[in-house]
């Protein structure tokens, strides 16, 4: 982890100017998968893994972006910053600058140093990560505060219109509004949501298969469009029916025969999910640790199956934690098709949890995997 302290110094020598720094994290998701677009429920928490953003002004009309992970610069002149995705990582730090000027917002020049530890296309969210810790550093340095629920969807909008990936509501609301010790029930309808305390004797064991995954990638795509088929056959009957939200398993018993095999599983998934959802975070908030594990598990049969957004290293990955002392529940966490698996572990169990999922996993694929044993952290917030 780079210290706040070493992040402002290698700004300092960089830049010749003294930043603020903005730390905004990544997330694990409990349950609710794919539901956020189809404007239902998703329990997500914020990690400790994050983007730190250190910012200062600048005199000369430019905007310079200074990414440590890649060592990379980009400069643009502030007068004519790309309208477009350039398919670079400034795409995300540029695409929140374009969503701030477009709400009146006048950009000033400034450096801007990005350096975050958000494993990258593993499924937590870096990139919502990237332009929270954005938002966050450029509303500091203009010194204006805008709530998070809305500075959630300011970066949603930089992703869907800037960057080009369609995602839901789910990575950026988190990264903004998430709590320590905490998962966020967040309705994806109204945004409305509570925070449910995660019990201080449980750890959350993230397991990457190290399979990489993209929701630019065509698959998250394709899924979001069954998802909107179904909701759209369904609709014809029931007019009420907007999104996915807004239909139950009665429905698609009725009128599922019209919409295609494929697009109904997927939509099955949905409807099941948004239920296991909203009673997972009554579990979690009554402490009823053997419903919540079977939910997570019921979660992860239905994304595997009804879904088909696993693959065979994460379904092996949760078979394998299955098995294991200590395991609440484990299921496979993020947009699909590799990535991690989020396990609730016991507290005390933890450690040998770790060793022994990465000795059985790597036996079985010969793949050596990264295991975290991470914490609920608290979303954006300006440090030091
Ligand atoms: C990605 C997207 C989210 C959400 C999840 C799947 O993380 O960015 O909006 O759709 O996939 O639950």
């Amino acid at each position: 982890m780079q210290s706040v302290d070493q992040l402002k110094e290698l700004h300092r020598k960089r830049f010749a100017a003294e930043p603020a720094v903005f730390a905004a994290p990544g997330r694990v998701n409990l349950i609710g998968e794919h539901t956020d677009y189809a404007e239902g429920f998703v329990m997500p928490a914020a990690i400790d893994f994050a983007t730190l953003a250190a910012i200062s002004p600048r005199n000369d009309g430019r905007v310079v972006l200074w990414a440590e992970n890649f060592s990379e610069e980009r400069t643009f002149p502030l007068a004519s910053l790309p309208g477009s995705r350039t398919g670079e990582w400034s795409d995300y730090p540029l695409g929140v600058l374009q969503m701030l000027a477009a709400d009146g917002h006048p950009i000033p020049a400034l450096s801007l140093t990005l350096w975050g530890d958000v494993p990258l296309g593993s499924g937590l969210s870096s990139s919502a990560s990237v332009e929270v810790a954005t938002a966050s550093a450029v509303t500091g340095l203009l010194g204006i505060k805008i709530p998070g629920p809305e500075l959630a969807q300011l970066c949603q909008r930089a992703e869907n219109e800037f960057v080009g990936a369609n995602c839901g509501i789910m990575d950026q609301f988190v990264s903004a509004n998430g709590a320590a010790d905490h998962a966020l029930l967040l309705d994806c309808r109204d945004l409305s949501y509570r925070l449910a305390p995660i019990p201080k004797n449980l750890a959350l064991v993230i397991a990457n298969t190290m399979v990489r995954h993209s929701i630019a990638g065509g698959e998250y795509g394709t899924r979001r469009a069954e998802v909107e088929l179904a909701c759209t056959i369904l609709a014809r009957h029931r007019p009420q029916i907007r999104f996915l939200r807004d239909a139950t398993i009665a429905d698609l018993e009725r009128w599922g025969d019209e919409i295609p095999e494929a697009a109904r599983k997927r939509a099955r998934h949905i409807i099941t999910e948004n239920t296991r959802t909203v009673e997972a975070a009554r579990a979690l908030e009554t402490n009823d640790l053997a419903r919540l594990g079977q939910l997570m598990h019921e979660a992860h049969v239905s994304y595997s199956r009804d879904f088909e957004a696993s693959c065979a290293e994460a379904d092996l990955m949760v078979e394998l934690a299955n098995k294991l002392h200590g395991l609440i529940g484990a299921r496979l966490t993020g947009g699909g098709f590799g990535g991690c698996t989020v396990n609730l572990v016991e507290q005390q169990a933890a450690q040998d949890f770790k060793v022994q999922l990465a000795a059985n996993y790597q036996k079985q694929t010969g793949i050596h995997p990264e295991i975290y044993v991470c914490h609920a952290s608290d979303g954006t917030r300006r440090l030091g």
